[in-house]
């Protein structure tokens, strides 16, 4: 049985795509049934589209209520009978509706080594500290901000030179291989969470 991922993005999609090409090998052990937004317009879902994948998109100011908006995310993830939900480059917190359906089995990827440099700006924030390693994690998500158990991190260097964009770039191509390795991993093996301690396979 292969499993079903349904990935949440904002904008340009490079994680989404890692996954869909990891997806085409039958090895895999997973395919990427939908890609839900929370905006129009973006790379993201036109690389889902570009894929055949179904995609929908839910916008916060189009329900009367924060809660309403994450009932009907976690409503569309359900309808793809999502076994696992990805939030790649997803710039929305979910919330309690969201993760009554798909607590423990939604995993966020953030462009830090968490818990240091948590939130919107992580490598900006890791550049002003001064740090010289920064990298990314992939996590399991819960109703922190960047909080959730670690599932898997990998260290990036930071050279003297670098400014946010050249650094974020560099993060990003480890944290696509991280994400792509980590989700087959999983989903081929399994995982269980003792607390904060997340281990994958038996
Ligand atoms: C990633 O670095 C992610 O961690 C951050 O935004 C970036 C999204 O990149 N939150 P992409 O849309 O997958 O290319």
């Amino acid at each position: 049985m292969r499993a079903r991922l349904v990935v949440l993005v904002s904008g340009e999609g490079t994680n989404l795509q890692a996954l869909i090409d990891a997806c085409a090998d039958e090895g895999y052990g997973a395919d990427v049934v939908a890609v839900g937004a929370d905006r129009e317009g973006i790379a993201g879902l036109a690389r889902a589209a570009r894929a055949g994948i179904p995609t929908f998109t839910r916008r916060v100011k189009d329900y009367s209520s924060r809660a309403d908006w994450d009932t009907a995310l976690a409503e569309s993830c359900a309808a793809h009978h999502a076994d696992l939900v990805i939030l790649a480059g997803f710039m929305k917190l979910v919330g309690p509706r969201f993760l009554d359906r798909f607590g423990g089995r939604c995993l966020n990827t953030h462009p830090a080594l968490l818990p240091s440099f948590p939130g919107m700006h992580g490598v900006r924030d890791a550049l002003g500290y001064g740090v010289k390693v920064t990298g990314c994690t992939v996590f399991i998500v819960d109703p922190g901000i960047d909080a959730g158990p670690v599932v898997a991190q990998r260290a990036v260097l930071v050279q003297d030179d670098d400014d946010e964009a050249a650094l974020h770039e560099r993060i990003k191509v480890a944290e696509r291989a991280l994400l792509v390795e980590t989700v087959g991993r999983m989903v081929r093996e399994g995982w269980s969470v003792h607390g904060r301690k997340v281990r994958i396979g038996n």
